[in-house]
């Protein structure tokens, strides 16, 4: 079985759903959501869409068909090889004018409490060199957007 800091790791699927359902999960969700601003008609494509947490909605909105007019990444661009080449194939595969949405939180900012600072350091350490790949993603998403051939239109969080 595989472990996380010696713990078994949990059911990815489940942990993705119980994370999308949790207060700040759907908080970040509808705001993502909603700066996409589905359109019905539109083809909205979802990089990386795991369990498929947020296609119930997508299609609400869309409702028939499209082309690729919007498309969102959603935590995934931390953990493939190299962010670039997918926001290049990403821009690719959308349409000229097409609105994109990407979410990352950035790993530097992990603070957990632990009796002494240097343990919660440590962790924070740990987890941003050898847990996540690109830690730190989160704050390069609209430079990287852009170096891509994205023009940003919103930054937030
Ligand atoms: C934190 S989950 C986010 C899932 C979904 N975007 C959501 O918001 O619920 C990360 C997802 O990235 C996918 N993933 C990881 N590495 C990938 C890769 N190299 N190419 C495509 N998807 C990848 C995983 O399969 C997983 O579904």
């Amino acid at each position: 079985m595989s472990t996380t800091l010696g713990a078994p790791a949990p059911d990815q699927a489940a942990y993705m759903l119980r994370a999308a359902a949790s207060a700040a999960g759907r908080g970040y969700k509808q705001e993502l959501l909603d700066l996409l601003d589905v359109q019905p008609g539109q083809t909205v494509l979802d990089v990386g869409c795991g369990p498929g947490t947020d296609l119930p909605t997508l299609a609400e909105r869309v409702g028939g068909r499209g082309t690729v007019d919007r498309a969102k990444i959603d935590r995934v661009l931390r953990h493939v090889t190299d962010p670039a080449v997918v926001l290049e194939q990403l821009r690719l595969a959308t349409r000229r004018g097409a609105r994109i949405g990407l979410a990352e939180p950035d790993w530097d900012t992990l603070v957990v409490d632990a009796e002494d600072l240097g343990t919660s350091r440590a962790f924070t350490r740990y987890t941003t060199s050898e847990v996540v790949r690109h830690a730190t993603i989160g704050r390069s998403l609209a430079r990287c957007a852009e170096r891509a051939g994205f023009v940003t239109v919103i930054c937030s969080g």
